[in-house]
């Protein structure tokens, strides 16, 4: 019997770079609660697709000698093919581009107007021409680097949603719903956002042309967040899915989904979702894993190499949902060893093959050993729980508890020598200690079958049951459901032992064919640096791309050696900014301190902030490295300004 709808939607992502495993992360971790939620008797509707308007998109189509149209059917089909490929279950893809899209986003406005929440304003900004957009973080004076002239200041006219009018409302509804924002932590980012009071926004442009028209305005188009965020309701439009009951989010965009959504929805008098979980970064060596930085691991090695639930498993178990953790090919695989390799792997090939060897392939009838149901019983429930909590790594440590539990109750049990036995009792001991193995196998792939999918079914055919694991119920996952006399099939190799070198080798040379597939066809060269193949990156780069980095010289003020670091120096570097910058720099065993005051270096000045021992490095140094890692301040001959730019 059903329980009724449960719909839940991952993030509609930007299609101006292709899919890489921060994408996958949310992904999956929806799957694998649409999974839990379909075994709870929900029906479930999960939703993904594509974000698609906007000036970076249609910047992007253009470097490629292609329509936004043509750009974004190929990228949108990158996400759609990637999650093919990863075998996840999606219900709905929707992008913003769908006909059906363009009309509810029109009806959210009109309603949202209807209601007296929208009116005509202006809006002034610093515009960029040859893009035609505005430039959110410029200041006046700031150059554009596609023409080196300065931006212009502009001002068009826009309409305003009167975002400031739902402050109280917001922090109301907050308060009435304590579970509407989760984990805990974002909840209280949010509610000290909305506590200093909302500012009107924006959220239409004339300056824009790639976007959905206002109906009751075609010089304007919506802004990319209006538009986007409505696909949560568009994508099921008809289906009496909305409210959504979980829209699950990486954390950078929790402000559009828990403030502006909720306020958009209420001004038109929708309904608003029931929950929103923000989770945590995906780091790759420290920083956060992302197009722009460039740094990025794809889905497809992995897949190739070691399957879909060697990712599904590391990303789940490894970190806890809501907070930030780390990714290396090194620590997946050494998760996938140690838990399914030699944990979830070796367990069913042993018990299986037990039954095979004693007992002809047929599940003995065999009597129940209480103690391994009194700590099977309690660790069902709690990784019920943790599943609804969407706490998977607690969920997944319990389950693993079981299977250590099983892996000593078979040791303990011997049944190798009760098998060389021949009296009534050690008979029985084998059948009962053969069948509390089973049953406890059969419980521990129902409870891992959301994360572990393609793992779970192999077993669950291999003891013998016909219809698929995906279609198990939470009641059939309590002691007991085994019944003795079941015929076992085929039994080989689950999760085989992988070994670290050659593995990572593997998939480092099919990351590094996928970066060049990806690069020629999102237009961007491949990133190069601190992706983990350290291949040697022959491809070029753009105009725009060197135009990111922005190099400045500057003069050294200050330099003291670091304390306890015996390579890294203290500087502090006049850049013509009011504040010399802060710049600890690897260069302490090439430079005295004293030689570098009054010395013009050049400076990486648009670097993210560097904590290190202390200190806050605001910037780089550039410097050639030499043999023996050495490094070379690069400077000029001639006197250059202090600030000046290299281009
Ligand atoms: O923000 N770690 O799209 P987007 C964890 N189009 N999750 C990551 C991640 C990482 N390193 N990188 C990406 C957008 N993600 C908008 C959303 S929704 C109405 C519009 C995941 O392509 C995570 O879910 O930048 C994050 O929120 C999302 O991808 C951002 O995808
Ligand atoms: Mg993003």
């Amino acid at each position: 019997m059903s329980k009724g709808k449960y719909y839940l939607t991952t993030p509609i992502y930007y299609v101006n770079a292709a899919p890489h495993i921060g994408h996958a992360y949310t992904t999956i971790a929806a799957e694998t609660i649409a999974r839990v939620k379909r075994m709870e008797g929900y029906d479930v509707v999960l939703t993904t697709g594509t974000d698609e308007h906007g000036t970076k998109v249609e910047r992007a189509a253009r470097a490629q000698g292609k329509t936004p149209e043509e750009f974004v059917d190929l990228i949108s089909n990158e996400f759609r093919g990637e999650w093919r490929r990863l075998d996840l279950q999606i219900d709905r893809f929707q992008r913003t581009t769908a006909a059906n899209h363009a009309k509810l986003v029109n009806a959210l406005f009109d309603a949202c107007r209807a209601n007296g929440y929208i009116y005509k304003g202006s809006y002034t900004g610093m515009y960029a021409v040859v893009s035609e957009s505005f430039v959110n973080d410029a200041k006046p004076g700031d150059i554009d680097p596609e023409t080196g002239k300065p931006y212009e200041q502009v001002t068009e006219e826009n309409y305003f949603f009167r975002l400031s009018a739902f402050t109280e409302r917001l922090l109301e509804f907050y308060d009435a719903n304590p579970n509407f924002i989760q984990p805990e932590i974002r909840r209280n980012e949010v509610l000290s956002f909305v506590r200093q009071g909302l500012a009107d926004l924006s959220i239409t442009r004339t300056s824009i042309k790639w976007g959905i028209p206002v109906d009751a305005d075609p010089a304007h188009v919506f802004y990319v967040w209006f538009d986007a965020l409505t696909t949560y309701i568009s994508a099921v439009e008809g289906e009496k899915c909305w409210p959504a009951d979980l829209h699950l989010i990486g954390k950078e965009i929790l402000r559009f989904h828990a403030v502006y959504w909720p306020a958009f929805l209420m001004a038109a008098g929708w309904e608003l979702p029931k929950r929103i979980f923000a989770h945590g970064w995906l780091l790759f060596e420290h920083d956060k894993m992302s197009k722009s930085r460039g740094n990025i691991v794809r889905p497809g090695p992995i897949l190739e190499v070691m399957g879909a639930d060697a990712l599904r498993y590391f990303l789940l178990r490894e970190i806890v949902f809501g907070q930030d953790g780390s990714f290396s090919y090194d620590a997946l695989i050494g998760r996938y060893n140690s838990d399914l390799a030699n944990g979830l792997g070796n367990l069913a090939s042993r018990t299986l093959n037990m039954i095979q060897q004693y007992r002809a392939g047929i599940i003995p009838e065999g009597g129940q050993d209480d103690a391994i149901i009194r700590a099977v019983l309690p660790t069902v429930s709690a990784v019920l729980s943790a599943y609804d909590s969407l706490d998977f790594s607690r969920a997944l440590e319990q389950i693993w508890s079981i299977i250590s539990l099983i892996d000593k109750y078979i040791v303990e049990r011997a049944p190798w020598k009760l098998a060389k036995d021949s009296s009534e009792d050690s008979r029985k001991r084998l059948d009962e200690t053969l069948y509390n193995a089973a049953e406890a196998l059969r419980i521990i792939c129902a409870l891992a079958h959301p994360v572990l999918p393609h793992g779970t079914e192999t077993i669950w055919r291999d003891l013998g049951f016909m219809e698929s694991i995906s279609r198990i119920r939470v009641e059939e996952s309590k002691w007991g459901g085994l019944k003795g006399g079941q015929k076992i099939g085929t039994v080989g190799p689950v999760f085989p032992r992988l070994e670290l070198k050659p593995t990572i080798q593997k998939m480092e040379e099919l990351e590094s064919k996928e970066k060049s597939r990806q690069a020629a066809l999102v237009g961007k060269p491949a990133e190069a640096g601190a992706s983990p193949e350290r291949a040697p990156n022959t491809e070029l780069i753009s105009i725009e791309d060197f135009s990111k980095v922005e190099l400045r010289v500057g003069e050294v003020k200050f330099a003291e050696r670091v304390k306890g670091a015996d390579k890294l120096l203290h500087l502090k570097v006049d850049i013509g900014e009011p504040e010399p910058r802060t710049i600890v720099a690897g260069i302490a065993l090439a430079y005295k301190p004293e030689q570098l005051i009054g010395r013009k270096v050049v400076i990486v000045a648009n670097l993210q902030p560097r904590k290190m021992r202390g200190l806050t490095s605001q910037g780089m140094i550039v410097a050639a490295s030499l043999e023996g890692d050495v490094p070379m301040l690069a400077g000029f001959i001639e006197d250059v300004p202090v600030g000046a730019r290299l281009k």
